[in-house]
C-alpha cells in the first residue's frame, strides 16, 4: 500500500499524470457536511490534469473548502477529474472549457491555476481583475516580462498570491535554512544546485496527428504560435518546447535556487549570469532545451552554479537533485527528503559540531495550501508570496537566456532589460499571438 507520503513525493517528483489512489479521511465528508456555508471557502481549479489536480486534493482534504468549478480545454481530463473530486465531496463541480466563465462567477472565493507555464500570466492576471485569491503553480511565468506584468498587477489589486513553490513550507527547509544563517557551517563561498532528471530528454520524436477527441487545442496553444497538434509537445511534455515552458532550468530550477536566496536573505538579482550546454545526449529526440546544461549566478560574496542533465538520474552525493552550501567549516547537502552535513576536517579534529540527519515529514505541499488557506482568511502574505515567486522565476529565466545568447548577462531590473544586448534584452518578453495581448500593467 503506497504511503500518503510517497503519494506527494511522487506527484512532485513526475512531470507526468500518475494514477495513483488517494488517502481520504474516512469523516472527511460528514466533517465538510458540518460546515456552515458562511464559513466555507469556495475555489475553483483551472487545469486539472496533473499537478492541478494534486493541489486541489490537499485543497479537498481541508474541511472547510469546496471546490465548486474545474476548468479544463480536456474534456477528457474533465470528466475524469470530475469523478476523482467525488471521492472528496457530494457536490459535483461544474465542468468548464473556458475559464474566463469560471472566473464570472461570483461564489468562487480563491482559484488554483496549474495549466501550461505558457498561460499562467493571462490567467492569473485576470483571476486578479475578478477579485479572486491565487494559489499559482510554478514557475510563475514562461519569460521576465510576464513575471514583472504579474507582479505589478498583484500589487495593484492586492489578493492573496501563493506560488506553488511548495518547499517554502517545508520543515526540512526551513530548518536547512535556519542553520545556514546560524552561521555554523563558516563562510559560505558556494552553492551547487544540479538537477537529474529522465524527463529532461524529451521523449521519442513522433509525427504531428489529429487533435484528439474533446481537446480545444487552439484554446491549449493560446497566446502560443499557432502550430499543428503533435503529442510530445501536449500534455506533461509541453516543458521541453520554449514556447510553453523552460525545462528543467525553470521546471526545477524555481524550487532549487529558491532555496539559497532565502538562506541568503537574496533580495535582488545576480551581478551576472553565464552558462554553456547543449543538446549533447540526447539529439534525436523530441526537445528544444538543452539536455546538458551549467549557469554560473556571480554574487558579490559567492558563486551560486545550476547544472542538469537530462536523460540521467545519478547525481552528487548519489542525488538526483539536490543543493550543497560549502562553507569553510562543513558543507549542508539537502533535498526533499533530508539534509546534512558533512564537515571539514583538520587532522582529526573536525571544524564544526555535526548535527544529526534531519529528516522530512513528507507534509510540505499540504503545509503549503493550509498556508494559502490561513492567510485568505487573515490577509496576510503566504509563505511564497509572488514576491518570491517573480524573483526565483527571472533568475531561472536569466539562466537559460544566457545558454540560448551564449553571453554573459547582466540584467536591470529598474529598465528590465539585459545591459548592452538588444538580443538578450528581446528574449525576455513572448510575442503574444493574435488576439491575445500581453495584459497591460
Ligand atoms: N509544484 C510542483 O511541484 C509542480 C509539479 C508539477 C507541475 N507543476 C506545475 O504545474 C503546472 C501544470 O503542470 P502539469 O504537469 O500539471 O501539466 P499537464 O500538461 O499535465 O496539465 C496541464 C493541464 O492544463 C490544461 N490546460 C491547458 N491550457 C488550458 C487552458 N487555457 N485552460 C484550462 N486548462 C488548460 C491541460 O489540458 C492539462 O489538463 C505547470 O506550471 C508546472 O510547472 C508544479
Amino acid at each position: 500500500m503506497i504511503t500518503r507520503r510517497q503519494f506527494l513525493e511522487q506527484a512532485a517528483l513526475t512531470a507526468f499524470g500518475v494514477s495513483l489512489t488517494p488517502i481520504v479521511p474516512h469523516d472527511l465528508l460528514a466533517m465538510k457536511r458540518s460546515i456552515a456555508p458562511a464559513d466555507k471557502l469556495i475555489i475553483g481549479l483551472i487545469g486539472c490534469r496533473n499537478m492541478g489536480f494534486y493541489d486541489a486534493q490537499d485543497f479537498l482534504l481541508q474541511p472547510e473548502v469546496e471546490l465548486a468549478a474545474i476548468c479544463d480545454v480536456d474534456q477528457n481530463v474533465l470528466e475524469r477529474r470530475t469523478n476523482d473530486i467525488l471521492e472528496f465531496q457530494e457536490k459535483r463541480p461544474d465542468q468548464y472549457r473556458d475559464y474566463r466563465e469560471l472566473l464570472d462567477r461570483n461564489d468562487i472565493d480563491a482559484v488554483i491555476i496549474a495549466t501550461p507555464d505558457h498561460w499562467h500570466c493571462l490567467q492569473v492576471v485576470h483571476a486578479l481583475e475578478a477579485g479572486k485569491d491565487v494559489y499559482v503553480e510554478k514557475p510563475l511565468a514562461n519569460s521576465v516580462t510576464e513575471c514583472n506584468i504579474m507582479l505589478r498587477a498583484a500589487r495593484k489589486y492586492n489578493r492573496i498570491i501563493q506560488v506553488g513553490q511548495q518547499q517554502r513550507s517545508g520543515i526540512e527547509w526551513q530548518t536547512a535554512v535556519n542553520f545556514i544563517q546560524s552561521g555554523k557551517l563558516g563562510k559560505i563561498g558556494r552553492v551547487n544546485i544540479w538537477s537529474n532528471f529522465n524527463y529532461g530528454a524529451g521523449s521519442e520524436k513522433v509525427p504531428d496527428s489529429p487533435v484528439p477527441e474533446g481537446v480545444d487545442f487552439d484554446m491549449w496553444l493560446g497566446p502560443a504560435p499557432e502550430r499543428s497538434f503533435n503529442e510530445t509537445r501536449f500534455h506533461g511534455m509541453w516543458r521541453m518546447f520554449w514556447d510553453y515552458g523552460g525545462g528543467l532550468m525553470t521546471d526545477w530550477g524555481v524550487h532549487l535556487i529558491d532555496m539559497p536566496l532565502w538562506s541568503f536573505n537574496i533580495r535582488s538579482f545576480p551581478k551576472s549570469v553565464v552558462a554553456a550546454g547543449g543538446i549533447f545526449t540526447h539529439k534525436d529526440r523530441a526537445l528544444e532545451m538543452a539536455d546538458t546544461q551549467n549557469v554560473l549566478f556571480e554574487m558579490d560574496d559567492c558563486l551560486i552554479t545550476w547544472e542538469h542533465n537530462g536523460g540521467v538520474q545519478v547525481g552528487p552525493y548519489d542525488q538526483m537533485y539536490g543543493i550543497s552550501w560549502v562553507g569553510t567549516n562543513g558543507t549542508l547537502v539537502t533535498d526533499r527528503e533530508h539534509w546534512r552535513i558533512l564537515p571539514e576536517k583538520d587532522e582529526d579534529k573536525f571544524r564544526m559540531e555535526v548535527p544529526d540527519e534531519f529528516k522530512s515529514d513528507g507534509e510540505s505541499h499540504i503545509n503549503h495550501v493550509r498556508n494559502f488557506i490561513t492567510c485568505i482568511k487573515i490577509r496576510q502574505k503566504t509563505a511564497a508570496d509572488i514576491e518570491i515567486g517573480h524573483r526565483v522565476c527571472i533568475w531561472a529565466h536569466l539562466g537559460n537566456i544566457a545558454y540560448r545568447t551564449g553571453r554573459k548577462l547582466v540584467y536591470d531590473p529598474d529598465t528590465e532589460t539585459i545591459l548592452n544586448d538588444p538580443e538578450a534584452t528581446e528574449m525576455l518578453t513572448p510575442k503574444y499571438r493574435e488576439p491575445y495581448q500581453l495584459p497591460d500593467y
